[in-house]
């Protein structure tokens, strides 16, 4: 120990000089005193200049970047003009770049042409509309317009200034929850454009109103079809119920494999299903969409949400998510296409409360999936297409999550089940016939 505290001063001259051993060195350092004496005015101009200089140009380029990032954030305001403060925010953190093409009109201007009126503000080919032209079409919001009452809010039917009819979705949840699907929805459904998804004609976020504006879809969602109250409505036939698996197939298809990053929809159901005048499908309600960018190996870590019987095992115990949760969750809307059951069902007798564990054994015995066919039917079905769905609801469903199929691979197999049903009946009539036998 003492030796070293002796021979440090010696080694380190620096801390020598502050011990107090000065005079040591102050023979050794005479000759550069004078030397000492001009080197502080060299050093100023040596190291402070270029100091000096290379500070301004950082500086220079600090100002060119900051002002070239500005460019962009001016023009988004410029172009949406009608939009709140706090959706430009939202403009500005939508970088997500998808594949599909840059948002078309398709819905088309609403307020053009005759009225004489000057088009209503747009973003990204979707319209915004105020507070007043909602009342205006919803007759002030009459009680005779809802049409349902969902998780997002009311759902009123509302005629639009053009005359065509809209869905009309009045955000009632307070806070961030409701506010994140109310824009994850426009963000979202500008970007993508897809005959599978239920189009977004418009929105309005006029103070603190948020309301939606979708295509109306005039027969309702699949739920309502597939469980009607008692004499409501005629059952859906084989063809039909064959199209609509094709359909939201098509709709995952594009969200999982045609969009980058990949969007996970997370709340697929038979009531987010809905059905035009011909009974086509298209799929809805955004509001609970992961985007792919969050997820770190494929899968993203997140809060359960959802609806209970929809949800993949893996993500509802552990919050994983990827585009196999929602592979799940069609294959629950298959079986129930397949069974015309309701996905968890208590009043069932014991063993047949779930649908998937009741369904999953019988789905790949022939025998067994005759017999869980819905009786709505009526033995109006072709039993070789039922052996298929049924394979496919049975890849869909399986518990590991790896195994479930690509959407890709289901909308494959599914192609000529419907393209057979095409075939059989020339024209669009399938979709009207409601009872398309075996082989029409
Ligand atoms: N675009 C639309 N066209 C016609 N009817 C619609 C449309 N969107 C919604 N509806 C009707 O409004 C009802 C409520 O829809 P909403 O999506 O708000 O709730 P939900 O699907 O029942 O539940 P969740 O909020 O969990 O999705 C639907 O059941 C349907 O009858
Ligand atoms: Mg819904």
């Amino acid at each position: 120990m003492e030796s070293n505290t002796d021979v440090a001063p010696a080694r380190t001259p620096g801390l020598a000089a502050k011990n107090g051993t000065h005079n040591y060195h102050h023979s050794h350092l005479q000759p550069h005193h004078h030397h000492h004496d001009t080197l502080p005015f060299t050093a100023i101009l040596i190291i402070v200049i270029p100091v000096i200089i290379t500070i301004l140009l950082l500086s220079i380029l600090l100002i060119i970047v900051m002002l070239r990032r500005l460019k962009p954030q001016k023009t988004d305001r410029s172009t949406n003009t009608g939009i709140s403060n706090s959706n430009r925010m939202f403009i500005a953190h939508s970088t997500i770049n998808f594949n599909s093409s840059p948002a078309e009109v398709k819905g088309g201007c609403l307020y053009g042409g005759s009225s004489g009126r000057l088009p209503a503000t747009k973003f990204r080919g979707v319209q915004v509309f105020t507070y007043k032209e909602l009342e205006v079409a919803t007759d002030k919001f009459s009680q005779k317009n809802v049409i349902g009452d969902g998780g997002f809010g009311v759902v009123y039917r509302g005629v639009l200034r053009d005359g065509s009819m809209a869905a009309i979705k009045m955000l009632n949840r307070e806070g961030k929850q409701g506010e994140r699907a109310f824009r994850l929805e426009v963000d979202l459904l500008s970007r993508l454009q897809s005959t599978y998804l239920v189009e977004l004609l418009g929105y309005c976020a006029d103070q603190h109103h948020r309301l939606l504006i979708f295509e109306f879809m005039p027969n309702g969602t699949l739920q309502q079809h597939l469980h009607p109250h008692p004499n409501q409505s005629r059952p859906l036939s084989w063809g039909i119920r064959l199209r609509i698996a094709f359909d939201c197939a098509r709709a995952f298809e594009f969200l999982h494999e045609h969009t980058a990053p990949s969007v996970i929809h997370r709340d697929f159901k038979s009531s987010n299903v809905l059905l035009d005048q011909n009974f086509r499908a298209k799929v809805t309600d955004l509001g609970l969409a992961k985007i792919g960018s969050d997820k770190i190996n494929g899968q993203i870590s997140t809060r359960v949400l959802g609806t209970t019987g929809y949800l993949a095992p893996e993500y509802a115990s552990t919050g994983k998510l990827t585009t196999k949760s929602d592979v799940y969750s069609y294959g629950v809307v298959l079986l129930e296409l397949l069974t015309g059951r309701v996905p968890v069902d208590t009043k069932r007798p014991p063993g047949e409360h779930v649908l998937v564990a009741w369904a999953l054994p019988r789905l790949t015995n022939r025998d067994k999936v005759v017999e869980m066919v819905d009786p709505a039917l009526q033995g109006h079905y072709s039993k070789k297409d039922l052996i298929q769905v049924a394979a496919i609801a049975a890849m869909c469903v399986q518990t590991e999550a790896d195994y479930r199929p690509l959407m890709t691979d289901v909308v494959q197999s599914l192609v000529p089940l419907v393209k057979n049903l095409s075939s059989l009946c020339p024209s669009t009539s399938f979709r009207f016939s409601q009872k398309v036998s075996p082989r029409c």
